[in-house]
């Protein structure tokens, strides 16, 4: 059977799982897994989310209020609390972003009548609207109300820009401390939450280089250090840094080496941030018009992310060889320049498509392999900003070919990742400067309970790839079943008014002894799961 055949066969097959011996399978592409040797535990937090006050995020993103004629519980959009907890979302980051070193979080507590309209950093940049000023409608209580009812951990970006360490303090006091023992426990009971909020995870500002300060390292490293030293420790916290911008030209490598220098005989963070966005906006790239070199062009720019992640860690490593302190790319995600959102005030919002769909794919392949390094992770932004899960607008609601990729990939959440050795060769693809070379097929793979999970990613626009998965070591597989999502067109879209034009469908895969054979269209992305035997 040659390539075409095999396809035309797993094309007709109802569901998705050959199985037994058949004709010889021709492989463009042969990858080796062994299942009983799998690396470090991929962290579920890998897969986590950020909102922030910021276009129509939180105000009709997320919060639509109690007297809302959109379906909500408790003021909160119920479509989104679904399909978060639908997908498994371990973590969700807020206020910011840039808006956290501007955000007091007094404003945001007792009854919400009383609250104060604040400003909002955004602001300047946007017209009046919906977001003009921050509300605060949606305070600390709603956003952690929002975690438990998606069962996602709360973790919040502290202001260090505009605020105090005695701030800081407090907001823990009052989110974690038990009732009973200091003055803010009792306040939050007295709001409606005797439990404590348990939050672990504290981001201590949020890019400290820009926005939110415009320090140097060394400096930023001294605030790091006072806002940490007598930090009220009710929960184990996980204390998170802020680190480089890394889709800067030199990876921001300076940063690392200045703060890591500056906290020497400190004790390290738990967590480095790094914001890696596949930043398009000072090209003429659009984010739903696009020919081929557009497309790779993306791809290129977002596997980059690879060789950042190795670079800090290499460059952490000098200070703390036993490497206490772990990478947390709290925030990622293809940014297009503006154009494409979905009404003006919601700024940010873009149009998602089966290129960002791939880029995903080829992200979070890259998180797994370097699962050892990495804590958490959190796309910017869940809803109406940049790399979005969702789009809404009113009662209207639309899940995004990225949703989708987070669906399929929620297999690899807390499972051990299994190293991929994958030869095949990069491809030279037309990108803006000319010609360029990309990884020609991504991969990664995990286990848990003897459940092996694979994910490829071909991001070609020309040619469908026969992939061999070879399992060493006398692993056999049972029960393979496959899931792509793909679309004929690159450009494709989910919209209001045609949801599901980009959705993952079955897909074949024959189980023969040792190994696992598939056709993986261009442009795709697939998830195949077995169990070992
Ligand atoms: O995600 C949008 C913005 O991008 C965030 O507020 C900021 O941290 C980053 O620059």
């Amino acid at each position: 059977m040659n390539r075409r055949t095999f396809l035309k066969a797993g094309a007709s097959a109802a569901i998705g799982a050959l199985a037994g011996s058949g004709p010889a399978f021709a492989a463009d592409a042969e990858i080796g897994l062994s299942p009983g040797e799998p690396g470090a535990v991929i962290s579920p937090q890998i897969y986590g989310h950020f909102i922030e006050h910021l276009g129509g995020v939180i105000y009709d993103g997320v919060w639509v209020g109690q007297n809302s004629s959109v379906p909500n519980v408790d003021g909160i959009r119920k479509r989104f609390v679904d399909d978060m907890k639908r997908i498994g979302a371990p973590n969700l980051r807020w206020p910011g972003g840039c808006f956290a070193d501007g955000y007091h979080w007094r404003d945001g507590i007792g009854k919400s009548s009383g609250r104060p309209r604040t400003y909002n950093f955004w602001q300047g940049r946007m017209p009046a609207g919906i977001d003009a000023t921050e509300t605060n409608q949606f305070g600390i209580h709603e956003f952690v109300h929002l975690c438990r009812l998606v069962g996602a951990q709360p973790y919040i970006a502290a202001n260090v820009g505009s605020g105090t360490p005695r701030e800081f303090h407090d907001w823990v006091s009052y989110c974690n401390a038990p009732v009973g023992t200091v003055s803010l426990a009792d306040e939050r009971a007295a709001n409606g939450d005797k439990q404590p909020f348990g939050v672990r995870y504290w981001g201590v500002g949020n890019e400290s280089w820009g926005c939110g300060g415009a320090m140097r390292p060394e400096e930023y490293a001294a605030q790091y250090r006072r806002f940490v030293t007598q930090f009220p420790a009710y929960t184990e916290p996980f204390l998170v840094a802020t680190g480089p911008r890394g889709h800067s030209a030199d990876g921001d490598i300076a940063w690392t080496t200045g703060f890591f220098e500056a906290m020497r005989g400190g004790i390290p963070p738990n967590g480095f941030s790094i914001h890696f966005y596949t930043d398009l906006r000072p090209t003429p790239l659009k984010a739903g018009d696009f020919k081929a070199p557009e497309w790779y062009e993306v791809l290129l720019r977002g596997v980059r992310l690879d060789k950042v992640i190795e670079d800090h860690w290499k460059e952490i490593g000098k200070f703390d060889a036993a490497h206490r302190t772990k990478l947390v790319v709290d925030e990622w995600g293809v940014w297009y320049a503006s154009g494409s959102e979905i009404a003006p005030a919601y700024i940010l919002s873009e149009t998602i498509t089966l290129r960002d769909a791939v880029h995903t794919g080829m992200t979070f392949d890259i998180f797994n392999r370097h699962a050892g390094k990495i804590a958490m992770a959190n796309v910017a932004q869940s809803i109406n900003c940049i790399h979005s899960l969702f789009l809404a607008q009113g009662a209207k609601f639309v899940r995004t070919p990225v949703y989708h990729v987070f669906d399929m990939y929620r297999s690899h959440m807390a499972a051990r990742q299994v190293p991929v050795s994958n030869p095949f060769p990069e491809l030279s693809v037309p990108a803006l400067a000319g010609q360029a070379r990309l990884p020609g097929l991504s991969a990664s793979a995990s286990i848990r309970n003897r459940r092996l999970a694979v994910t490829l990613t071909n991001p070609s626009l020309d040619a469908a790839l026969s992939v061999r998965i070879r399992l060493a070591g006398g692993a056999h597989a049972t029960e393979a079943r496959g899931l792509v999502l793909t679309h004929q067109d690159m450009r494709a879209t989910n919209t209001f008014a045609n949801p599901d034009e980009v959705k993952p469908a079955a897909h074949p895969v024959r189980v023969v002894a040792d190994a696992l054979e598939l056709s993986l269209p261009k442009q795709a992305i697939i998830l195949v799961e077995c169990d070992i035997t």
